[in-house]
C-alpha cells in the first residue's frame, strides 16, 4: 500500500491534458457485451476501474486487448456466467453488467456493487426498469438474479433522476422487442456518450441528453469503434486546483459546455477564466470571494466536484455554504480538512465553510474518490507536507495524477506505507 505526499505552496503553470471520462468508460465497457462482433473503445482513462471491468468481460468468456488508451473487446464467446462475488463487488459501476447481460442473454447474476461509500445508494430504479421490461428480479445473499423469457419494451418513469438507472435501462432495452420510453431520465453527457456507442452498434435511440429517451429495440447489434468524451469531473478538478494555485493553467481536451456550472461559480469567486473550443484557461486572483453552491443533476453543479470545491472555498475570505442535494453523506472529506486547519461545520446536507485561513499540511485519509481529490487540492494549497492514505480510491478516477500535477510544477510523490501506517489504514 502507498501514500501520496504533496509539498504544498507551489504555484502551478502550464498545460494539463484531460483523459477520457471515467463515468462513460465504466458503462461503455459493459455495453460492448451487447454487440455480436468486435468493439473498440478509444480514449480510455488509465484508471483501475477500467482494468477491473475488462477482467470481468474476460470472466464471462470475452477476449480483450488493452493497448495504451484503446480497449478492444471480442464478445463472440461470452456467456451468462454468474458473477455473484469477486471483482464485481469492487466497483459500483459493475451494476452495468446487469443491464448489458440481461439485454444480451436475458439473464444475469451480479453481486451487489461496492464503490464509494456516500451513504445509502439504492438501485431500486434500475430494478424497476428491468421488471418493467419483463425480467424477474430477486436478491439472494447479496447478489441480484435477473431472468426473462423475453424482454418487451415498456414505458418507465424514474421516480429519482438517476444516471445509473437511465444507462442500465438503455442497455437492457436496446435488444428488447418494441419501444421503451424512459421518462424523467438523467441528462448527463455520459448518457449521450453511451447512446452514441449503442447507436454506432445499430441501436435505435432518440432523446439521450433530454429527460425522455425513446428506444426501439433491434434483434442484433454489431461491433463498432468509439472514442470516449473528455472527463468533465477530472477537467473540473484541474480547474479547481488551478483556481487555488494556478499562475496560469491551460486545461486542454475539455468540452466547456460540460463544465459551465463550475465556470460560473469560479467566475463568481473572482477567478479569471478564458474559454476556447476545447480548452479552458485559468488564472487565479488573490482574495477569492466566498460563494454558496448547491449540487444538482446535470446541468447543475455536479456532486462529484462538491468535495474538491469545498477545499478551494477554505481559501476564500468569509462564509460559503455548500449543499449536496444528491447524496446525504458526501462529507467524509470535511473531518480531514479540519485536521488541516479548515473551519467547517456540517449541518444535515450542508457544510458551512469559514474561509481565509491557510491550510497546514497533515496526515489525512481519502475515504472515497472525490474526497481524495479534495485532499489533493487542499494539499497543494497547504503549508508544508500533506500525506494522503487511501490512494487506491484516487486511482479509481484520476489517470496519471502525479505526472499531470508535477507537469504543472507541483511537488507530489508516492511512498510505501510503514507497517504501522498500513495497520492503521486496515483498521479504519
Ligand atoms: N438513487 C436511488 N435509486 C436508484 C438510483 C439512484 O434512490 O435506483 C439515488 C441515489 O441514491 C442518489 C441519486 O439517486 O441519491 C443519484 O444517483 P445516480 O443513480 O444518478 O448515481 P449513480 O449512477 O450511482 C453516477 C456516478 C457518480 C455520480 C452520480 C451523480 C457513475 C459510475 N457514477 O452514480 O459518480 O456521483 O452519478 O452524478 O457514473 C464519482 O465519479 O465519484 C461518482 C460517485
Amino acid at each position: 500500500m502507498e501514500k501520496l505526499l504533496i509539498e504544498g505552496g507551489h504555484y502551478l503553470e502550464g498545460t494539463v491534458q484531460v483523459s477520457g471520462a471515467k463515468n462513460s468508460a465504466v458503462a461503455l465497457i459493459p455495453a460492448a457485451i451487447l454487440a455480436d462482433s468486435t468493439v473498440t473503445i478509444d480514449n480510455l482513462p488509465t484508471i483501475s476501474d477500467v482494468g477491473i471491468l475488462a477482467e470481468l468481460l474476460e470472466e464471462i468468456g470475452g477476449r480483450t486487448e488493452h493497448d495504451g488508451d484503446t480497449l478492444t473487446v471480442h464478445p463472440e464467446d461470452m456467456f451468462a456466467m454468474p458473477l455473484p462475488n469477486g471483482r464485481v463487488k469492487k466497483l459500483r459501476a459493475s451494476y452495468y453488467m446487469m443491464g448489458a447481460m440481461l439485454g444480451k442473454f436475458k439473464k444475469a447474476v451480479i453481486g451487489l456493487p461496492g464503490g464509494c461509500n456516500l451513504g445509502p445508494r439504492p438501485i431500486d430504479q434500475h430494478i424497476k426498469g428491468f421488471e418493467a421490461l419483463g425480467a424477474k428480479v430477486t436478491n439472494e445473499q447479496g447478489a441480484i438474479y435477473l431472468q426473462a423469457d423475453e424482454l418487451i419494451g415498456a414505458r418507465i418513469y424514474l421516480d429519482v433522476v438517476s444516471v445509473g438507472a437511465t444507462i442500465n435501462i438503455m442497455l437492457a432495452a436496446v435488444r428488447a422487442k418494441g419501444r421503451t420510453i424512459i421518462e424523467n431520465a438523467a441528462k448527463e453527457p455520459e448518457i449521450i456518450d453511451v447512446a452514441t456507442l449503442l447507436s454506432s452498434m445499430g441501436a435505435n435511440i432518440k432523446g439521450a441528453g433530454t429527460n425522455v429517451i425513446r428506444i426501439d429495440g433491434v434483434d442484433k447489434l454489431d461491433g463498432c469503434r468509439h472514442s470516449i468524451i473528455p472527463d468533465r469531473i477530472e477537467a473540473g478538478t484541474y480547474m479547481i486546483l488551478a483556481a487555488a494555485m494556478g499562475k496560469s493553467v491551460l486545461v486542454d481536451n475539455v468540452i466547456p459546455d460540460h463544465v459551465e456550472s463550475l465556470i460560473a461559480k469560479l467566475r463568481e469567486m473572482g477567478v479569471m477564466i478564458e474559454v476556447g473550443d476545447d480548452q479552458v484557461f485559468i488564472r487565479t486572483q488573490q482574495n477569492l470571494n466566498a460563494v454558496d453552491v448547491k449540487t444538482l443533476v446535470y446541468p447543475g453543479f455536479p456532486t462529484d466536484l462538491q468535495q474538491p470545491f469545498t477545499s478551494l472555498l477554505t481559501s476564500a475570505e468569509g462564509s460559503s455554504m455548500v449543499t449536496d442535494t444528491i447524496y446525504n453523506a458526501r462529507f467524509k472529506h470535511i473531518d480531514e480538512l479540519r485536521r488541516m486547519g479548515a473551519n467547517i461545520k456540517v449541518e444535515g446536507r450542508s457544510a458551512l465553510i469559514n474561509g481565509g485561513n491557510r491550510l497546514q499540511g497533515a496526515k489525512v485519509r481519502a475515504s472515497d474518490l472525490r474526497a481524495g481529490a479534495a485532499l489533493v487540492v487542499a494539499g497543494l494549497m497547504a503549508n508544508g507536507i500533506t500525506e494522503i492514505t487511501g490512494v487506491d480510491h484516487i486511482d479509481r478516477g484520476y489517470a496519471n495524477l502525479e505526472e499531470k500535477l508535477n507537469g504543472l510544477g507541483a511537488k507530489t510523490w508516492r511512498e510505501k506505507l510503514t507497517e504501522a501506517e498500513a495497520e492503521e489504514v486496515e483498521n479504519s
